[in-house]
């Protein structure tokens, strides 16, 4: 396997490639190829971009009579075909069946962009400067979004101050604290020292903060505490959008309506880029041309957005979900907790974690995930420590490759706990 140009000559940056050192060649459906011909199962699903399977074959057809077409492939956020047809099904399929009434903002087309706008927009409607967002919580890499994720490795990268964000414990990091409360508390006390926030960003699961679940009387509490406030309700729907929670929105279980929401990663359908920002409408008040980019809205993308919603709706994806998301749960239950009592699990649809923090032994869940790779399976980590092997198959993962990878998962912790 020669990955010597890589290490030669691309920057000490390059993160995931570190722990699946391997060139690969092929993707479909679940599974990935390499070099060597390798065949893996892919538990990792480009950090939940490619929920509908790597070269879903019914997108690919209509990716590939646009490109035949000689379609427009670039155009700024000028009016075409493709983003006139995914605006349409967006609006007729998504949003008004759920009875939701946004505006759409095509920024630049990352998670963070996406996040960017939304935190440039609440300050400008509040025209207030500080945010509230959770410890645990990742929002992305640019100066906005890094402000409101909490890890230290990637704060670190800032090199700057990472100024006017409140954070609040997450509810699970103390049990006995009512966060909400609490966040009363900070705004109404002329004593606390916090100014009142523009926005309350959250993520409904935090995906890379540990697979922590946050509960619907929660969620509910925090809509009513941002009504009683003024605040924006920003939900950060990037990695748990698309379907992954079980419903399309993550949001969707609390009956809640936040009052912006922001999207990239499966939005793109084929895992192509492109990122949306939702907002009521009444919140629109952006000038023309103030939150620029020459990518806003990726032409390819929109097809195969669009592609992606007609896939969802004709597969019942959602109800695929929660049938696999079920096999994922029982199996852990059953097949992986038993190995250890300190072993934890925690997850929702298709997005599991297991706990490894109480395994007194440093990168134990890193080790796992190694592995892992060995066995054939690609997944990643998440939480405080990397102590969470986090599971996130596409979600047409077939039953087969589910109930493979989650066997080399069991096997994976297994010969490392009797390593031990
Ligand atoms: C919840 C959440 N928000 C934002 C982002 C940032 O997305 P991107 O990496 O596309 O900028 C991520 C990335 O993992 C995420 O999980």
């Amino acid at each position: 396997m020669d990955t010597q140009v890589f290490e030669q000559y691309e920057s000490e940056v390059r993160s995931y490639c570190r722990h699946f050192p391997t060139v690969f060649t092929k993707a479909k459906g679940a599974n990935f190829y390499d070099e060597d011909g390798r065949k893996y199962i892919d538990f990792f699903c480009g950090a939940g971009a490619v929920n509908y399977g790597h070269n879903n074959p019914e997108i690919k057809q209509k990716l590939i009579e646009y490109l035949e077409s000689d379609g427009v492939m670039h155009a700024l956020d000028m009016y075409t075909v493709p983003k006139r047809e995914f605006i349409e099904i967006f609006e007729e399929k998504v949003l008004k069946p759920r009875g939701l009434n946004y505006k759409i903002q095509f920024p630049g087309p990352t998670g963070t962009n996406a996040n960017e706008a939304a935190l440039k927009l609440a300050r400008k409607v509040k025209g207030r400067r500080n945010v509230f967002a959770l410890m645990g919580a990742f929002h992305g890499m640019t100066l906005g979004s890094l402000a409101l994720t909490t890890d230290k490795a990637s704060r670190r990268g800032a090199g700057v101050p990472l100024e006017n964000v409140t954070f609040i414990p997450a509810p699970y990091m103390f049990p006995e604290l009512d966060t909400v409360r609490y966040m009363q508390r900070l705004i109404s006390d002329d004593h606390s020292g916090v100014e009142k926030p523009a926005a309350l960003f959250i993520e409904t699961i935090q995906a890379e903060g540990g697979i922590r679940v946050f509960d619907e009387q929660w969620l509910r509490d925090v809509r009513a505490f941002c009504d009683k406030n003024d605040i924006l309700l920003v939900v950060d729907d990037v990695q748990v959008g698309c379907c992954r929670s079980g419903t399309f929105f993550s949001f969707e279980r609390a009956g809640i309506v936040p009052d912006m929401v922001t999207m990239s990663k499966s939005i793109g359908g084929y895992g192509l880029p492109l990122a949306i920002t939702l907002f009521k409408p009444e919140l629109d008040v952006w000038s023309p041309g103030e939150h620029n980019g020459t990518f806003r809205g990726n032409q390819l993308a929109f097809v195969a957005a669009k592609g992606g919603i007609e896939y969802m709706l004709s597969h019942q994806v959602e109800e695929q979900v929660k049938e696999k998301g079920e096999w994922i749960r029982s199996f852990i239950e059953s097949e992986i907790l038993p190995l250890d009592p300190r072993l934890e699990m925690r997850g929702l649809g298709m997005i599991w974690g297991i706990e490894f923090e109480n395994i007194p032994v440093k990168g134990f869940a890193d080790r796992v995930i190694e592995r892992c790779f060995a066995g054939g399976l690609i997944i990643e980590g998440a939480g405080r420590k990397n102590s969470v092997v986090k599971l996130m198959p596409p979600l047409v993962i077939s039953r087969e490759d589910l109930m493979e990878g989650l066997a080399v998962i069991r096997d994976s912790v297994k010969a490392e706990l009797a390593a031990l």
